[in-house]
């Protein structure tokens, strides 16, 4: 992809499954990249993979839902590469997401949980990086998720922030869109990370399958492509938009 050598990336939650991808994948297409995650020990291992295959990367450790935290994530950004270019806000918490019910049962600590990381942690890291990014005509790319738009029974809180990503995201597009800046958001389907591709029983990966229009379910790698096309001058002309990437599960 064109446009992407020396560019600087921060992968906000790179850690593992979809941003470690699109952190070696950045790196792959002669990007720098600053791999931030709450693990600090994947982290560093993503930064090492990518320097051991010839390229550029540092790892911090930090927590999305921490406003001086997300900065420092940005700071050594600057301070180590000299600017940012493109920022990735991609962690998400699923540390307890089976007790993310429904808006009548969902704990409140719950619920705020979830929006302290995937949303208002993607706010942190728009408030922090945008002014960098203004300064090199930048651009930011949000995962968002399908379970923002289809209407899901369970899981009120995911859904809800990732609704406000996509908000947030044209937000951004429309208020500095003349200046310069990109911000889209990739909605991914089903994607068999490390940690899910063996704890996701048959029986439902078969059924995520079949709501498909495709072979299989998502790869990391699938993801990072397009996070990583989005980025590049290949993408120079895409703003404000929520690309679908699920094997066409669903259809807009
Ligand atoms: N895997 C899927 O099927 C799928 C589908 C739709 C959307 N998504 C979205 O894709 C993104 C990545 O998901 P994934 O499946 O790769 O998840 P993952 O759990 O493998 O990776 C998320 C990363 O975020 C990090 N993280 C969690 N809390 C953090 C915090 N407070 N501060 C910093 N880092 C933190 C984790 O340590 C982890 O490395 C998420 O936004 C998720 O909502 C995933």
């Amino acid at each position: 992809m064109r446009g992407l050598n020396n560019k600087v990336a921060v992968v906000a939650g790179g850690g593992g499954g979809i941003g470690a991808a699109t952190a070696i994948r950045l790196a792959e297409e002669g990007a720098t990249v600053v791999v931030g995650d709450l693990d600090g020990g994947a982290a560093q291992a993503i930064a090492t993979r990518i320097q051991e295959n010839g390229g550029r990367a540092i790892s911090v450790q930090f927590d999305m839902s921490d406003d001086a935290s997300v900065g420092s994530l940005v700071k050594v950004a600057i301070d180590t590469y000299g600017g940012l270019d493109l920022m990735h806000a991609n962690a998400a918490d699923f540390s307890q997401i089976y007790l993310d019910t429904d808006v009548l049962t969902v704990p409140l600590e719950i619920f705020d949980r979830t929006l302290a990381v995937n949303l208002r942690g993607y706010v942190l890291c728009t408030r922090h990086a945008l002014p960098e990014l203004l300064k090199r005509r930048g651009a930011i790319v949000y995962t968002t998720s399908a379970a923002a738009y289809i209407g899901e029974p369970e899981r009120v809180s995911y859904g809800v922030s990732k609704s406000g990503i996509n908000a947030l995201m044209r937000h951004v597009a429309s208020r500095w869109g003349k200046e310069g800046i990109r911000a889209n958001a990739v909605a991914p389907g089903l994607v068999l990370t490390e940690k899910t591709r063996d704890t996701i029983p048959d029986e439902f990966k078969a059924y995520a399958i079949n709501l498909t229009r495709s072979t299989r379910l998502g790869e990391p790698a699938d993801i990072a492509a397009m996070v990583t096309f989005l980025f590049s001058d290949d993408g120079a002309w895409i703003n404000g938009q929520v690309i679908s990437v699920d094997g066409g599960a669903t259809l807009r």
